[in-house]
C-alpha cells in the first residue's frame, strides 16, 4: 500500500516474514549505502532483531545496532542524545538508513533520531506491536516526551518533528510474541479508526470489526493481515489529506478521537484497567478505549452522537477485552485542567473529537464543561 504525504510517498508492506527481507528491501532503496543502523526495542525477542540484522548484513550493509528501553520515561531527550552519539560513533552517513524495530516508543524515538541526525537521514519503520503497525509507524510523527520543570509531570510527545519513513514493514509474525495486554491495547486504536473511517474510504470498517470481534480478540492469524491493512489504509488516507495537522476542520485532528481524555488519564499512575493495583498504570490503548467511551458520551450531551452508537462502542470494546470504565479517577477539576493543558488545545481552548454517525466524527471546539463531565462520569468519575 502506498502512503502519500507532503509530496512524497512510501510503501507500507503488511505480511508474514517481512523482517527477514529488510536487507534486500533496504538494498533496493538505498543502493549506494554502506551502513545501516538498527535501533531496536529492548523488549522485542532477540531472534526477531537478530534476523533483521542478519538480513541487512547479508545485503551488504555494515550493521550498527543498539537497544532502547520501551518506557515513556526513556522516551526522552537523554535517550535521543545517546542514540545520536551512537550513530556518530558508528560512522553513519546522511544517506544511510536507520532501521527502527519495535513498538511505538522505539519507533518514535528512532524516527526522531533519524530526523535530526545530520539534519535528517532515512528511517525504515519495522513495527512489532499492533499499535505501531496500525498507527505509530505510519504518518511521520516522531518525538520524545518532556518532563515539566515546574510540576515534574511527564508530558507526552512534546518535542518532535514530522519525518516520514522511507518504508514500513509490518511483519505479522512479530505479533505472536506480543503479550496479550499489549496486543489488546493496540485494538483501542483500531476501534478509533473504525469510528472515523467512512470519509477515508472504508465505510464498512466498524461493522467489519464488530462482525470479526471475537476472531480479532483471539488474535487469529488469518484475520491479522486484513485488520492491519484496513487500519493502515484509514490512517494513510487521513494523513494524505492533512500531513501536518493544519486543516481547520476534520483532517488529522480527527485521529485525536478519544485522545484528549486518554492523555489526561494515562499518566495517572495508579489507574488500573482491571481494578487490580498490580495492573496499574493504564496502557495508552487502554486509556484510548476509555477516551472513546467518554467522547461518545460527551458527543451525546452535545447532541452530536447518534443514539445507539455509544452502546455499540461499549459492546465492541468489551468483546475485544478493553476497559470501558476505571476506578479511582481524581476529581473533575484536575482532569479538566490536564485536558486543557493538552498540546492539542488551540489558543488555550480545548478541542475534542466526537463520533457522530457510523464511521464519522466531528470536532467540537471549547465544549461546555457539562459535556466533558458527562464523558468522564461515563468512565467512572464520581460526582
Ligand atoms: N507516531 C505516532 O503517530 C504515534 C501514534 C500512536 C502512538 N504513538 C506512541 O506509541 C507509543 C506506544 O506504542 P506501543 O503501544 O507500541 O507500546 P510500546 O512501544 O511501549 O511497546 C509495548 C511493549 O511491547 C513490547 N514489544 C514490542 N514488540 C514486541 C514483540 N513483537 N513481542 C513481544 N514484546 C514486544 C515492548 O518491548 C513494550 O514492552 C506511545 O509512546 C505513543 O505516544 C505514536
Amino acid at each position: 500500500m502506498l502512503v502519500r504525504a507532503g509530496g512524497a510517498s512510501y510503501s507500507v508492506r503488511v505480511g508474514s516474514g517481512l523482517l527477514g527481507l529488510v536487507g534486500p528491501a533496504c538494498r533496493e532503496m538505498f543502493a549506494g549505502s554502506q551502513r545501516a543502523f538498527v535501533i531496536a526495542d529492548a523488549g522485542v525477542p532477540g531472534a526477531i532483531v537478530d534476523g533483521a540484522a542478519k538480513s541487512l548484513a547479508d545485503a551488504g550493509f555494515g550493521v550498527g545496532r543498539t537497544a532502547i528501553a520501551p518506557s515513556e520515561q526513556a522516551k526522552s531527550l537523554e535517550t535521543l542524545g545517546v542514540l545520536l552519539g551512537e550513530l556518530l560513533a558508528s560512522g553513519h552517513e546522511r544517506s544511510d538508513p536507520v532501521v527502527a524495530i519495535g513498538g511505538g516508543i522505539a519507533g518514535d524515538v528512532a524516527g526522531f533520531a533519524a530526523a535530526s541526525y545530520r539534519r535528517g537521514c532515512p528511517v525504515v519503520q519495522c513495527p512489532t506491536t499492533l499499535l505501531s503497525m496500525v498507527d505509530a509507524s505510519v504518518g511521520g510523527k516522531t518525538g520524545v516526551n518532556l518532563v515539566h520543570p515546574g510540576t515534574g509531570r511527564l508530558l507526552k510527545n512534546m518535542v518532535g518533528v514530522f519525518h516520514q519513513p522511507s518504508l514500513v514493514l509490518a511483519d505479522t509474525d512479530a505479533l505472536a510474541s506480543l503479550p496479550e495486554r499489549v496486543y489488546r491495547a493496540g485494538l483501542g486504536e483500531c476501534v478509533k479508526h473504525a469510528l472515523l473511517s467512512a470519509p477515508f474510504g472504508d465505510a464498512d470498517l466498524l461493522a467489519w470489526t464488530e462482525r470479526n470481534a471475537s476472531a480479532i480478540a483471539r488474535r487469529e492469524p488469518a484475520i491479522m493481515p486484513e485488520l492491519i491493512a484496513r487500519n493502515v489504509g484509514v490512517k494513510a488516507a487521513v494523513v494524505a489529506t492533512d500531513e501536518r495537522e493544519t486543516a481547520s476542520s476534520g483532517g488529522r485532528a480527527l485521529l485525536n478521537l478519544g485522545h484528549t481524555f486518554a492523555h489526561a488519564i494515562e499518566t495517572i499512575g495508579r489507574l488500573s484497567p482491571t481494578g487490580r493495583p498490580e495492573d496499574a498504570p493504564l496502557m495508552h490503548g487502554e486509556a484510548v478505549a476509555l477516551g472513546l467511551v467518554a467522547a461518545c458520551e460527551a458527543g451525546s450531551q452535545l447532541g452530536l452522537t447518534a443514539p445507539g452508537l455509544t452502546d455499540r462502542v461499549r459492546t465492541l470494546l468489551k468483546t475485544i477485552g478493553l476497559p470501558t470504565g476505571v476506578a479511582g479517577l481524581p476529581d473533575a477539576a484536575s482532569i479538566l485542567e490536564d485536558m486543557r493543558a493538552d498540546k492539542k488545545a488551540r489558543g488555550g481552548k480545548l478541542r475534542i473529537v466526537v463520533p457522530t454517525t457510523t464511521g464519522a466524527c466531528a470536532t467540537a471546539d471549547a465544549p461546555p464543561e457539562a459535556a466533558l463531565i458527562r464523558g468522564l462520569s461515563a468512565i467512572g468519575l464520581r460526582s
